[in-house]
């Protein structure tokens, strides 16, 4: 049987776990010092989706009431499709007190940009030339969620 699925805050022991999914899933991955520099932020705010004792994604994002970025976000290849981003988005943006959420995303990533449309996402803007391996535009995408009630 296949474990459950939990949403569940990142520690440090996880780094060496985040770096093997960073470079499975990016052609310019953070580095391992950025990330570790990364999550020691106070305003940042990483959960991780384990599947038993394994990460099978994670998500990490710079909240500053009213406004967040979300600064990464990826699913182990092998899990991809099975709604782990949408769960690891949806946990981030409902635990936080931000009524906006910002990120950059590849213009070709599809997947991605289909992911965040789905969350609610909106395309606001294109910062050209923003990635390298490849060079790439980048598509800058809002969420905006209103007020949050008490
Ligand atoms: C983008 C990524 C995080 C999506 O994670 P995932 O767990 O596979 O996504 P989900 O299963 O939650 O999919 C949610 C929605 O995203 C869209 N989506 C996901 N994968 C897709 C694909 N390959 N093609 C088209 N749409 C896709 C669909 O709309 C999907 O909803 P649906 O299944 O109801 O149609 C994952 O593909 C990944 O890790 N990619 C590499 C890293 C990356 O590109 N991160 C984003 C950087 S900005």
């Amino acid at each position: 049987m296949t474990a459950a699925l939990r949403i569940t805050p990142v520690t440090l022991a996880d780094l060496p776990r985040l770096m093997e999914l960073e470079r499975e899933s990016f052609s310019d991955p953070w580095s391992e010092s950025a990330m570790a520099a990364t999550l020691e932020i106070p305003v940042v705010r990483a959960l991780a989706a384990r599947r038993g004792e394994q990460i099978v994604g994670f998500v990490i994002a710079y909240l500053i009431p009213p406004e967040g970025e979300i600064a990464d976000i990826c699913v182990a290849t092998s899990e991809r499709g099975q709604g782990i981003g949408a769960r690891l988005l949806q946990a981030l943006t409902e635990e936080s007190d931000c009524t906006e959420f910002w990120l950059e995303v590849r213009a070709s990533n599809l997947p991605a940009r289909r992911l965040y449309e789905k969350q609610g996402f909106e395309a606001v803007g294109l910062r050209k030339h923003y990635y390298d391996y490849p060079r790439e535009d980048a598509v800058v995408m809002r969420l905006c969620r209103g007020e949050k009630s008490e």
